[in-house]
């Protein structure tokens, strides 16, 4: 925690929150006392944490609360969603008709990430554990994959293409492993032509 904040104790520990606005700080613009607010207050982010009756957050990771939330629902959405919508939409820019996959289906950003992904139009395949399957199906997922006892159609179809040497797979240097730091280090000195690998023993 020292290393990403500067913190001095007693500190207050919490991010997302939800709440009521009370006092605006100098200068701010687009909130009024009694504004319904959601978002982030964490002490890595110039808040005061959101583990306490009142907090304060920065006016640039706070925005009005949706209407149709109630602030238990808009207090679980900030990190979870931003996360989910800066994956998805600032960073792949996913749109209509594509086909994504969403590991970890079930999750805080998994649940999300799913129906972002709906919303936007793509095909949704998520990993979950078996019993999360109907889950994520109701979230809207095309195909959940249980990741414990299935295998990824990705893998076998990249199988069948080596196998058909359509792909030959480059491998620039292999280590064994016992010298996994020294195989690291050479990743480090420069990016390799195909892959590194670490041998766990010689064939
Ligand atoms: N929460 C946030 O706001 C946030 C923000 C930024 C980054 N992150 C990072 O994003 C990742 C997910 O966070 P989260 O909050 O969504 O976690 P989470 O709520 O704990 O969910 C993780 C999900 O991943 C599943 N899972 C575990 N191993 C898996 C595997 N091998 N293949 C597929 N699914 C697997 C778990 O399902 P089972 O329990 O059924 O195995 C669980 O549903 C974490 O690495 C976290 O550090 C989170």
């Amino acid at each position: 925690m020292r290393q990403m904040a500067p913190l001095k104790f007693p500190a207050t520990p919490g991010g997302d929150f939800s709440g009521v606005v009370t006092e605006i700080g100098e200068g701010v613009s687009g909130f009024k006392k009694g504004d319904e607010v959601y978002g982030q207050a964490n002490v890595t982010r110039s808040g005061s944490g959101s583990f306490a009756e009142f907090a304060s957050a920065d006016v640039n990771t706070t925005a009005h609360k949706p209407k149709n939330a109630n602030h238990v629902e808009a207090a679980a959405l900030p990190l979870t969603g931003v996360s989910a919508w800066q994956a998805l939409v600032d960073h792949l820019g996913l749109s209509r008709g594509e086909k994504i996959l969403i590991h970890g289906g079930a999750g805080g950003i998994g649940t999300i990430a799913i129906q972002l992904a709906k919303y936007l139009g793509a095909y949704v395949v998520a990993t979950v554990s078996a019993k999360d399957i109907p889950y994520v199906k109701e979230l809207g997922t095309d195909e959940a994959i249980d990741y414990k006892n299935q295998s990824f159609e990705e893998l076998s179809k990249l199988a069948e293409l080596v196998d058909k040497r359509a792909i030959k797979v480059h491998i620039e240097k292999t280590f064994p492993l016992e010298q996994a730091g020294e195989a690291l280090m050479y990743l480090q000195n420069g990016h390799p032509r195909g892959k590194v690998v670490l041998k766990i023993r010689e064939d």
